[in-house]
């Protein structure tokens, strides 16, 4: 899979997208991340790619005009390889769900637009952005890191990034439940004991176990996944 970012802050996304698993599945070349500087298609002597908003209000928006070049260039790299979605990443929208991401891991090449937190010339947002993901109800300076916990949940999901297989699979969400709790050596800490099962070899009554958390443990911090 191929992501193209789109940012004004590019040393911002540098080092998430740079260690352990995404920076594995980059390495390994089963991940193809370019990161692009909008400031390169800035206008001026300060190449000025933001500006007030009409209408008054604090902050700035980012400009139409390099966000249009600096897409058009990035979708004339690599033309063989089509877009199949452009994503800002904005807090006034849906928020992320796995099953978005899940979704997501089926195609073969993003763009993703991370913006100012007071935004971009809504024109762009009309004519190139396909889709919107916020992660989460509240607001962050960037979309920078929205952008890296986005590629984040993608690199995970791509075959052969995670090595057994199966833990992307149980993951939390990932059956719509949050996961057991997890334990490890030593058995006894400070007077806190591991719970006998984990330690009893018998695979079916751990499994039982954990089904039993997950469901209690979803009952009790989220029902509203229950609902869904
Ligand atoms: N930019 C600023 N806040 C954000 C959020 N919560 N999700 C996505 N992009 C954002």
């Amino acid at each position: 899979m191929r992501i193209d970012i789109i940012t004004a802050l590019p040393d911002l996304v540098a080092s998430p997208l740079s260690h352990s698993i995404v920076g594995r599945a980059r390495t390994s070349g089963l991940l193809d991340v370019h990161v692009h500087d909008l400031r390169d298609f800035g206008s001026g002597r300060y190449r000025q790619i933001d500006d007030e908003p009409y209408g008054g209000g604090a902050g700035m928006v980012l400009q139409a005009e390099p966000l249009f070049a600096c897409l058009e260039a990035v979708m004339n790299e690599s033309p063989d390889i089509p877009v199949d979605e452009v994503i800002y990443m904005t807090p006034d929208t849906q928020v992320l769900t796995q099953a978005t991401v899940n979704a997501l891991t089926l195609s073969s090449r993003l763009v993703i637009i991370a913006g100012h937190y007071k935004g971009i010339d809504q024109r762009v947002r009309d004519a190139v952005v396909t889709m919107e993901i916020s992660i989460g109800d509240y607001v962050l300076s960037g979309g920078e890191l929205p952008a890296c916990v986005l590629v984040d949940a993608l690199a995970r999901l791509i075959p052969g990034v995670i090595s057994d297989a199966e833990s992307a699979l149980t993951d939390s969400f990932q059956d719509g439940l949050l996961d057991a709790p997890m334990y490890t050596r030593p058995a006894s800490f400070r007077g806190m004991d591991v719970p006998d099962v984990l330690m009893s070899g018998n695979h079916e009554v751990i499994r039982e176990w954990r089904d039993r958390m997950r469901m209690e443990k979803t009952r009790r911090i989220r029902p509203d996944l229950l609902e869904e």
